[in-house]
């Protein structure tokens, strides 16, 4: 019937279409991942991926909606459509993979490691941790969680929902190390400062691009997403939004 037949129309059509017509980038993330997504004094949401996002909104011509979602529900909400893709410091996992499309990595980190050196000041590596008497601590269903189980089997790991109540645990003396991605251990530990007394092991142990992910089965979308990227690491603005928020 021509009902089906506009059915198919529709499905055949982009996300873009959508994001035109509505005027409106839903950008879904999780705020508290430093110095990716934020949020400030005034309770707006800051950080490199809310930048980039402000960007991409302002090339489509279209206003930024932000969409502040759980980590642990961000790719069901993205299949759901509660927004129209994720910028929130995702790495490319192959198994994420299986479920949406990422478009090219827009920098490249790896997970290290924040020691409580008062209680163990002879861990220099995360291999010095394959104990059961050493607590691990990292964020649920993170590459950090996925990296402390697949390479420290042995300890002892505890999880948290916030990447912020992990790392404290380790401050307030309650697990011997923090497992995360590099650029929110370092800012953390430019935060407090020498005196916190923190052990930063900072070589990451592995290998992760982080890329903004969207619906399967749109090649169109991905394209765009794609041409912006180069686009934004060759003229300028990439590198102003990277030297604002990334130091050292
Ligand atoms: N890169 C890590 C991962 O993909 C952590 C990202 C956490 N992002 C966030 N907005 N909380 O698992």
């Amino acid at each position: 019937s021509t009902a089906i037949a506009a059915d198919i129309e529709l499905a055949k059509k982009s996300h873009i279409e959508k994001i035109l017509q509505s005027g409106k980038l839903r950008v879904g993330f999780e705020s508290g991942y430093m110095p990716f997504e934020m949020t400030n004094t005034k309770g707006d949401f800051v950080g490199f991926d809310i930048d980039m996002a402000k960007e991409m909104a302002k090339a489509m011509g279209v206003e930024f909606v932000p969409v502040n979602t759980a980590w642990d529900g961000i790719i069901p909400a993205l299949l759901t459509d509660k927004f129209d893709i994720i910028m929130s410091g995702m790495t490319v996992t192959q198994d994420r993979n299986l479920k949406v499309l990422f478009a090219d990595p827009y920098i490249i980190v790896g997970q290290t490691l924040i020691v409580n050196p008062d209680m163990a000041p002879e861990v220099k590596s995360y291999r010095d941790l394959n104990d059961p008497k050493y607590i691990v601590t990292s964020k649920l269903g993170t590459t950090g969680e996925q990296a402390v189980k697949r390479s420290i089997p042995k300890c002892t790991y505890k999880s948290f929902e916030t990447e912020q109540e992990a790392v404290l645990e380790v401050l307030n003396g309650k697990a011997h190390a923090f497992v995360y991605d590099l650029p929110y251990c370092v800012v953390f530990m430019a935060q407090q400062g020498s005196d916190a007394g923190l052990n930063f092991i900072d070589e990451p142990f592995t290998y992760e691009p982080l890329a903004w992910a969207i619906n399967k089965g749109d090649p169109d979308f991905l394209n765009w997403l794609n041409n912006f990227l180069r686009q934004l690491k060759n003229d300028g603005r990439y590198d102003m939004i990277y030297n604002k928020w990334i130091t050292s």
